[in-house]
C-alpha cells in the first residue's frame, strides 16, 4: 500500500510517499521545504512566519512528492498527519490539508503523534529493524525524553526533561559563541575541533577528554543535566544557565574564551547526561534494544557514546541516517501505517494540538 504523509510541526514542510509491501516500507520520496534560511534572521522560529511559509510550500510539496514517488493520488492508500505536539498554527496547516485531501479523494486518514514519528523512523532503516518493546531517545529542539515503545503503537515515558530540550540549549547557547540557527550542526563540529585539540586525538578523543587536562580546566566547570534522584529525567535549563553565566564571565574580565574547547565541554555534559539515564534506562528495562531518533541524534558524539552504551550492555542500537533524523514526511507515514493497522483512524474532526499526548 502507498502512504502520503504530511509534517508541519516546526520549521520544516514534508511530504513523503512510502510505500510498505510485506514487511518493509519503502520511501518513494521525501520531500521537505526548510524555511531555517527564513527564521535564521531572527536567531529562531518565529510561529506566524512558520505557519504562513507552510501554507506556501504545501501544496507545491505534495506535488512534487507524488511525482517524485511515480504514483498520483489514485494510487495512495492512506494520508498520515502529525496532529502533536508542536507549534498549534503550523501544525494546523498540514492537518487541514492532509484532512482536505483524504476526505475529498475518500482516502483513509490517520493523525500521528511527532514525537512517535521520529521513533518510527527507526522503522525505515534498511537491514535489521527494532521490533517492540525497546527504548527509544527522542533528543530534538523540543524533547528530551525517553520512552518504552510497548507496541508499534503503544508507548510510555520513561524520562523527560524537566525544563529545556537538549536542542534547544544548544540552539541558544551555540547563538551565544556565534553559530547561525539552527546551531545544532555547528556545535557538533566546534566541539569536535574542541574535543581533538584538548586530546591531541584526532580518532578517541571522546574516550580521552575526559583525562585531559582541558577538562581539568576549573574555569569550564559545567553542571550535569542529569538529575540525581533516580529518576531518568533531566534539566537542561542549569546547565544552559551556568554555560551563560560562563560566557559572560569571560566577557567581563575581557578574557577571550576558547570556543572550541567551550563547545566540547558543553557537549560532554550533555551526551554524559543523556548516556547515564540511557543506561539506567536499558538496567530497569531488560531485553529492550534501543532507538535514537529526532533531530539531536543527528550529534556524531551522542550517536557514538550511546552505540558505545548499548554495546558494553550487550543490546542493539538502531540509528537512524543523518537524513531521517530531523523533521520529515517518511517517518510519519512509518508511524501513521502502525495506527492504521491498529484501526485508530481519524477524520474530518481531527483537530491539532500544541501538546504532547504522551506523558
Ligand atoms: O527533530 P528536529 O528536526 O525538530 C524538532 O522536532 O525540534 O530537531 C531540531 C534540533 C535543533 O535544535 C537542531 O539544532 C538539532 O536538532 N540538531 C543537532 C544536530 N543536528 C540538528 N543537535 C546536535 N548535533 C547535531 N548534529
Ligand atoms: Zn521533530
Amino acid at each position: 500500500m502507498y502512504i502520503l504523509a504530511f509534517e508541519s510541526s516546526c520549521d520544516e514542510t514534508s511530504a513523503s510517499v512510502v510505500l510498505r509491501e510485506g514487511e518493509r516500507f519503502y520511501v518513494k520520496s521525501n520531500i521537505i521545504a526548510s524555511q531555517v534560511d527564513t527564521h535564521r534572521l531572527y536567531g529562531g522560529v518565529v510561529p506566524e512566519i512558520a505557519s504562513r511559509a507552510h501554507i506556501e510550500a504545501i501544496s507545491s510539496i505534495t506535488y512534487e512528492a507524488l511525482e517524485v514517488a511515480g504514483v498520483t493520488l489514485k494510487d495512495i492508500d492512506l494520508v498520515a498527519v502529525t496532529s502533536n505536539p508542536g507549534l498549534i498554527g503550523a501544525l494546523l496547516v498540514g492537518v487541514n490539508f492532509a484532512k482536505a485531501l483524504a476526505v475529498s479523494n475518500g482516502i483513509p486518514l490517520v493523525a500521528v503523534d511527532h514525537i512517535k514519528g521520529h521513533i518510527a523512523s527507526a522503522f525505515l532503516l534498511d537491514g535489521e529493524q527494532p521490533k517492540p518493546p525497546f527504548i527509544a531517545l527522542a533528543a530534538s529542539g523540543g524533547h528530551t525524553a525517553i520512552y518504552r515503545m510497548n507496541s508499534y503503537t503503544d508507548i510510555s515515558l520513561l524520562g523527560t526533561t524537566r525544563d529545556d530540550a537538549i536542542g534547544e540549549s544548544f540552539d541558544k547557547i551555540g547563538r551565544m559563541i556565534g553559530i547561525p540557527y539552527p546551531a545544532g550542526k555547528g556545535f557538533d563540529e566546534l566541539s569536535k575541533q574542541g574535543f581533538i585539540k584538548a586530546t591531541g586525538d584526532s580518532e578517541n578523543f571522546y574516550e580521552k577528554y575526559k583525562k585531559s587536562d582541558a577538562y581539568k580546566d576549573r574555569e569550564m566547570v559545567l553542571p550535569t543535566p542529569a538529575l540525581k534522584d533516580g529518576s531518568l529525567d533531566f534539566s537542561f535549563s542549569g546547565l544552559k544557565t551556568a554555560a551563560i553565566n560562563l560566557l559572560h564571565r569571560y566577557e567581563q574580565t575581557g578574557r577571550e574564551i576558547d570556543k572550541e574547547l567551550f563547545a566540547a565541554r558543553y557537549t560532554y555534559e550533555a551526551v554524559e547526561a543523556v548516556a547515564l539515564k540511557i543506561a539506567m534506562a536499558i538496567e530497569e528495562n531488560p531485553g529492550c534494544d534501543l532507538v535514537i531518533a529526532g533531530g539531536v541524534a543527528a550529534n556524531s558524539h551522542l550517536r557514538k557514546r550511546l552505540a558505545q552504551v548499548a554495546k558494553d550492555r550487550g543490546i542493539k542500537i538502531f540509528i537512524p541516517p543523518l537524513s531521517l533524523c530531523g523533521d520529515n514526511g517518511a517517518m510519519i507515514a512509518a508511524s501513521g501505517y502502525y495506527e492504521y493497522e491498529k484501526g485508530n483512524f481519524a477524520d474530518s474532526s481531527l483537530n491539532a494540538s500544541a501538546y504532547d499526548s504522551v506523558v
